[in-house]
């Protein structure tokens, strides 16, 4: 357990990007509530992610973390909850035929609310109001009463992640899951899109190993795991009076787990030294996730990484990397060979988002597919040559057609971004331009399983 730590012990360092509540008697009030309820998660759940992710630590598995930038009340329904799922499985079993290793699915859902912006304030025609910060802390229009920060929004948040979690839970062992079912939605999907005939081989590939194994006896109906599947959730340990409320000590163990969710991350702008955010995360026994971006320096990272992990437990860091398409390749190895040096067991993962982002001419923030798809091949290279596994992809990414991202083969244009430009936060991948970039990644994967077998 982390030595002088409190679930509280955050409040008396340097905390950045956290929303100023007016009112400190209604906080404190929601604090309390929250910290009654039950936990969203329970520990040994938190520990099973983290015993897969030491897999993939250890170069025998790959992470797919995806879903929202910011989930948001107003699209709360259920339907975005499983269309967002079956997407991350259709991704899921590609990269798992393709790179012949177990994928590690876990969602930016059921508690990705808060965000951190660039400036406290907002100013239009002469009014400067508070930032949006997330659905959890104030709401998006700009209107004085609505942009307020209200503490009783953690407690909608908390009962918008439970019932997402709820169903989450039931389509991940109901049936929902099943195998075959994943892969007919594949195959359904490519009958209308645009990139069939570049990945049919693969599908098929993929139909004749599903024929075989029934064929064999192995079907949905005798073999559990093709019937169901393991999905966690995650989001950014942001808004710490949330967090802290949530967490809890763990009766089997005494060990603190944050319980709003199996793993959260500390974001780019919040993991400098001696980061109230970082104090936070040190004390719970959750899987950690920490976006490194193009200002972290080696050494700021082995120290973090020494806070965080003292004990060099696999799994329990997944370093997402977040350069930029052009910067990847320049900025990248330095981490890679400092972690390596040191022999810290870590997932690299990418996120090929967030130093993706242009404004369109149209006027939207956007993220241009070739740019995440050259990003992600950056990292791969780069983990190739420094011999090290790449190890998973963060993307934000939805179920729904929206159109919010230029490119891929559906070809969005920027004049066709406002047709369905729906996000809360960060430009998403569609449905059809997630499936895209998994059937490119699967392609990387599969060179990579051949080159491991090769070397066997
Ligand atoms: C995010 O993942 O939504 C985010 C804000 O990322 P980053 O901290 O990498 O900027
Ligand atoms: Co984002």
């Amino acid at each position: 357990m982390a030595r002088d730590w409190t679930p509280d012990s955050w409040k008396a360092h340097e905390a950045r990007h956290l929303p100023a509540y007016e009112d400190a008697a209604a906080l404190a009030e929601v604090e309390g509530v929250l910290s009654s309820y039950p936990p969203l998660v329970f520990a040994g759940e938190a520990r099973a992610l983290k015993a897969d992710l030491a897999q993939v630590a250890g170069g025998k598995g790959f992470l797919l973390q995806g879903g929202d930038c910011a989930e948001s009340f107003a699209e709360f329904h259920p339907n975005n909850i499983r269309d967002t799922f079956r997407v991350i499985l259709q991704m899921a079993v590609v990269m798992t035929f393709a790179g012949k290793m177990p994928v590690v699915k876990v969602g930016r859902m059921a508690g990705q609310f808060a965000k951190p912006r660039s400036s406290d304030t907002e100013t239009q025609g002469g009014l400067t109001l508070p930032s949006y910060f997330g659905d959890n802390v104030n709401g998006i229009e700009f209107d004085p009463d609505i942009r307020r920060n209200d503490p009783q929004r953690m407690v909608r948040a908390y009962s918008q992640a439970a019932a997402t979690l709820n169903l989450l839970r039931a389509f991940a062992g109901g049936g929902y899951a099943n195998l075959r079912q994943v892969h007919q939605w594949t195959l359904d999907f490519m009958g209308r899109s645009p990139w069939a005939d570049k990945f049919a081989a693969l599908s098929d590939r993929i139909s004749e190993a599903l024929d075989f194994m029934e064929a064999c006896g192995i079907d949905p109906a005798t073999v559990p795991q093709l019937q169901g599947t393991s999905f966690y959730t995650s989001h950014e340990a942001l808004l710490l009076p949330y967090e802290q409320a949530m967490t809890r000590r763990d009766s089997l163990t005494g060990d603190w787990y944050d319980t709003s969710a199996h793993m959260v991350w500390i974001g780019d702008r919040t993991r400098f030294d001696g980061s109230a955010h970082i104090e936070y995360c040190r004390g719970i026994g959750n899987p950690l996730g920490m976006k490194c971006g193009p200002s972290l320096e080696p050494d700021a990272l082995l120290r973090l990484l020494d806070t965080l992990n003292p004990g060099r437990e696999a799994g329990r860091i997944t370093l997402i990397s977040r350069f930029g398409h052009d910067k990847v390749e320049a900025g990248l190895p330095a981490l890679v060979r400092a972690v390596k040096r040191e022999g810290h067991p870590v997932v690299w993962s990418c996120d090929p988002m967030h130093g993706n982002v242009v404004k369109s001419d149209s006027g939207f923030k956007t993220r241009p597919f070739d740019r995440i798809l050259s990003e992600v091949k950056g990292f791969f290279a780069v983990h190739r040559a420094e011999g090290t596994h790449a190890g998973g992809i963060h993307v934000e990414m939805t179920g729904q057609d929206v159109t919010e991202c230029v490119g891929g083969a559906v070809a969005i244009t920027d004049e066709t971004l406002g047709d369905r430009y729906h996000t809360h936060c960060d430009p998403r991948l569609n449905a059809a331009q997630s499936l895209e970039l998994a059937f490119l990644i699967a392609e990387m994967l599969n060179l990579e399983a051949q080159e491991t077998r090769a070397a066997a």
